[in-house]
């Protein structure tokens, strides 16, 4: 997929349609009305979001990279419970810590992530953007601004105090007219409509009613355990899977024979309770993780960890997210977690997702240096010692930890944008390019006509295929719309049984990336399929 359209001139809308249209992905409840923040899979879906699965399993776990030592690592694999004691919560520092800075709306009581106010109102807010053109004028026309007030404001804007109380107009335009600030001047002006010229308030970005101040707010899904629902039976959906691989570190250490450098892998669920689930399945309340806690002695620590950094970003080229969709970018200082200490760091896997906007490239993987915090901190709240004794260094030490997390769904969404290809001269007018090896169906098994013998010499050849491959055998509609069916679904080659067939046994392949035909000899299909799905 390399040297693939640019994500940019992609439409989001036109893939979410896709998605829909296809089986992909469906939205949660659907026929309620939907939740927000949850996202069903399809049968198309579920299929590609296990190829991704199962194929970072296999590099991970079943036949892991060659590290910087030039030895084949060592990673072995863990499903933990989703919910767990709650003290696993507090040594994690989930509870205190896990918080966003969030803003409510005193009107309509929508809460917004504090730092996502701004950017939603500029690039989201209905209200803003029906007004921008009123505020453009120098002076500012007090008549423009109040017929804007009175007609679109009280309909999309119905919490904004200008809107509410037009009255409060006429004080601060004259002063703003007058001295017009020198910088930040929509800010202002946006900020002057929410609060009538006293102290400044930040408009609600949905019905520009004044925010409270950012308050912190706990991400983490409670529930309760047991029959009584109090402080004692209260814990937590994780919110991510690495803490069952710190609190089982002692056991893999005691039941299997890894040694330090080596590495504990889980794939699994998380849930948070975003405040903006948004962007299709990019930021959602529960969500599938790809996650590896490696543990090293800690001198060795930054070489470990610029391995991971590169090795993780080869991966997910190796997927098909290559050249200009996919970068790998270091944290600035401020950006770095609380455990990632000064000769370690963290980075970004990125894609430029078609919604990414002006900065372009959004998160798919982060990989940290969390140094030995999590143990250390199990190791206080449990009391049950964590140390590793290493023999061949006659020594006892915490390990540091490097930790590849990556975001299984989102590395579907991004799958599924940079397949996602537009060709008007296809009767789909759209094509869905996956790596063969990530394809849901590998293969298409088609009769020409449901007549004259094709058809069950079709059927025969699907039966042959389908315990090695996932194949589709379609006998309905004309070859043209099975075809179109594929090209959606991201089908890399279809077979068809025609006249010529029962003559010499051969059949036709149909590519999905140029749309020719060849033919081969039908006993040759699944050869020709091993050859090319890996
Ligand atoms: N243990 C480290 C950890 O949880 P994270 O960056 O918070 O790190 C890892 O999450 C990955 O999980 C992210 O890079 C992203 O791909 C994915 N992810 C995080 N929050 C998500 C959400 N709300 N919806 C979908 N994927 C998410």
């Amino acid at each position: 997929m390399t040297g693939a359209i640019s994500n940019s001139t992609k439409s989001m809308d036109a893939i979410v349609a896709l998605c829909r249209r296809r089986g992909f992905i469906f939205q949660s409840s659907e026929i309620y009305g939907g939740i927000g923040g949850f996202w069903d899979y399809g049968p198309l879906g579920v299929l590609l979001k296990n190829n991704i699965r199962d194929r970072w399993w296999r590099d991970m776990v079943l036949a892991p990279p060659i590290g910087p030592d030039g030895k084949e690592l060592d990673i072995v694999g863990l499903d933990c419970s989703i919910i767990s004691h709650p003290k696993v919560w507090e040594a994690s520092g989930h509870v205190a810590g896990f918080a966003d800075p969030m803003q409510d709306c005193r009107h309509c009581r929508a809460r917004h992530r504090a730092d996502q106010v701004w950017p939603l109102l500029y690039e989201e807010s209905e209200w803003v953007d029906s007004l921008l053109d009123v505020l453009e004028e120098r002076p500012i026309a007090a008549a423009a601004l109040r017929k804007w007030v009175q007609q679109k404001g009280k309909k999309l804007a119905p919490g904004l105090l200008a809107v509410r109380d037009p009255s409060t107009i006429e004080a601060w335009i004259a002063r703003f007219n007058e001295h017009p600030p020198a910088d930040r001047r929509v800010e202002r002006l946006l900020e002057l409509l929410a609060s009538g010229g006293g102290e400044l308030l930040i408009p609600c970005p949905v019905c520009g009613g004044p925010l409270t101040e950012p308050r912190q707010f706990n991400l983490m899904f409670q529930t309760y355990v047991g029959a009584l629902v109090d402080e004692e039976s209260k814990t937590y959906l994780r919110p991510e899977t690495a803490q069952g691989m710190f609190y089982n570190f002692r056991n893999v250490i005691d039941t299997t024979r890894v040694k330090v450098p080596f590495g504990l892998a889980q794939i699994g669920k998380g849930f948070r309770n975003e405040i903006t689930p948004r962007n299709f399945i990019f930021r959602s309340r529960e969500f599938e993780m790809m996650e590896v806690e490696f543990f090293v002695q800690p001198s060795e620590a930054n070489d470990w960890y610029q391995f991971w950094r590169q090795s993780r970003y080869d991966w997910w080229c190796k997927l098909g997210l290559a050249g200009e969709n996919l970068r790998l970018r270091d944290h600035e200082k401020d950006e770095l977690a609380h455990y990632a200490r000064d000769n370690g760091g963290c980075a970004d896997v990125e894609y430029a997702f078609p919604f990414s906007g002006e900065k372009g490239f959004s998160e798919l993987e982060g990989i940290a240096y969390r140094s030995n915090f999590d143990l250390t901190q199990h190791q206080k709240t449990s009391g049950v010692g964590l140390e590793y004794f290493d023999q061949e260094r006659n020594e006892r030490y915490l390990p540091h930890v490097i930790e590849p997390a990556a975001g299984l769904t989102r590395g579907l969404l991004a799958v599924i944008c940079e397949a996602y290809t537009p060709d008007e001269s296809r009767p789909s007018k759209v094509f869905m390019k996956f790596h063969p090896s990530l394809a849901p169906i590998k293969a298409g098994i088609f009769p020409l006509v449901n007549k004259d013998g094709m058809p069950e010499i079709a059927e025969k050849l699907y039966h042959e295929l389908r315990d090695r491959f996932v194949t589709e055998f379609d006998v309905k509609q004309s070859i043209g719309k099975r075809y179109a069916r594929m090209d959606e679904a991201g089908t890399p080659y279809c077979f068809t049984i025609d006249g010529q067939t029962l003559q010499d046994q051969t059949v036709t392949v149909r590519y999905r990336d140029t749309g020719q035909q060849a033919r081969i000899a039908i006993d040759t299909v699944g050869a020709f399929l091993a050859e090319r799905i890996i």
